[in-house]
């Protein structure tokens, strides 16, 4: 690790997440359910960076529709597996790797991104036919899914995440509906994550509103809530930009803060010299974490540590 990475890391996070290294096809590279069909050292390296620095671990994640193995993808499309084959490969891969990091991870975003932005479960190669065999039945695959992770780790608290879910909207509209379900049938559900990738037209009072309503409804229903994933992309890095920016940070730390249920709030990543924003926006947004390039700290950083400390 960069030393300045790692320095930083270290003396300003008690929480770390690896950003891609606990995803499937970077952890489970090869069909089998045998240690030379899983790749665990670049996560290892991770969690023993943590535990070497008193940090709590979080795990990301076991379901997504994104950075599936080829070799799981080709199978699939190929018909070479059935429901009953999928079933197995998500079931081990979720035993094998939960047991893993038992006692190490304290909690896991088991099922990422399951909805569309109607609301409408999204279609993927783990809910689609041939899929674990849930086709069309809604939700049921990622009670599977937390069943599976609740049975491999017991003690590990389980999430379900997502973005543009911030909101009062249709997607987290059929989140809160999920939750209400799994927590009425005793469905082991102990949060949700927001992903809150966001930019400045979230500083509006109407947004920060319908996302206070938002957490509120999840507290209420009992529910754990994470800020997973925050950063706030700007299209330029004026100095008016990052001011507004560090206004914004202050913020979401300050609604995460009010709410006695939010117990995360997590940065995804945390300079901008990694952040993977000016990439998936094709270079039209960047500088969107509190930490510059050069690993001097932003108005961002002034902005969420203003919160922390004065409370
Ligand atoms: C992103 C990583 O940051 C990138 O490095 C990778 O190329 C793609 O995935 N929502 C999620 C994260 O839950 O897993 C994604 O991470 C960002 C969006």
């Amino acid at each position: 690790m960069e030393p300045d990475y790692a320095s930083t890391l270290a003396a300003q996070f008690a929480q770390l997440e690896p950003e891609n290294q606990m995803k499937f096809q970077v952890i489970h590279p090869r069909p089998g359910n045998e240690p030379s069909s899983y790749d665990f050292s670049p996560a290892d390296r991770l969690v023993d960076f943590a535990l070497q620095h008193n940090m709590k671990v979080r795990g990301h994640c076991f379901v997504w529709h994104q950075q599936v193995p080829e070799w799981l993808m080709t199978r699939v499309k190929n018909h070479e597996y059935d429901a009953t084959a999928v079933n197995q490969i998500l079931r081990n891969h979720i035993a094998i790797v939960a047991q893993h990091y038992s006692g190490k991870v304290w909690a896991w975003d088991v099922v990422n991104e399951a909805f569309s932005a109607d609301g409408t479960m999204r279609s993927t190669i783990w809910y689609d036919a041939p899929g674990i065999g849930f086709a069309g039945q809604g939700t049921a695959y990622i009670e599977q899914a937390l069943r599976w992770a609740h049975a491999a780790d017991p003690k590990a608290e389980l999430f379900y995440n997502d973005y543009d879910t911030e909101a009062l909207n249709a997607k987290s509209d059929a989140i809160y509906a999920m939750a209400k379900d799994f927590h009425l049938r005793g469905v082991p559900l102990n949060g949700i994550g927001f992903q809150t990738h966001v930019n400045l037209k979230f500083d509006d009072p109407k947004a920060l509103s319908s996302f206070v309503a938002n957490l509120k409804r999840f507290s209420d229903l009992g529910m754990e809530i994470h800020i997973t994933e925050l950063d706030i992309a700007l299209d330029d890095n004026s100095q008016p930009s990052l001011q507004a920016q560090g206004e914004l940070y202050r913020k979401v730390t300050e609604i995460c803060l009010q709410n006695p249920s939010c117990r995360v709030l997590q940065t995804w990543g945390f300079t901008d010299k990694y952040s993977w924003i000016p990439g998936h926006s094709k270079g039209k947004q960047g500088w969107a974490l509190p930490f510059d390039a050069t690993y001097q700290k932003k108005r961002a950083y002034d902005g969420m540590v203003h919160v922390l400390e004065t409370r």
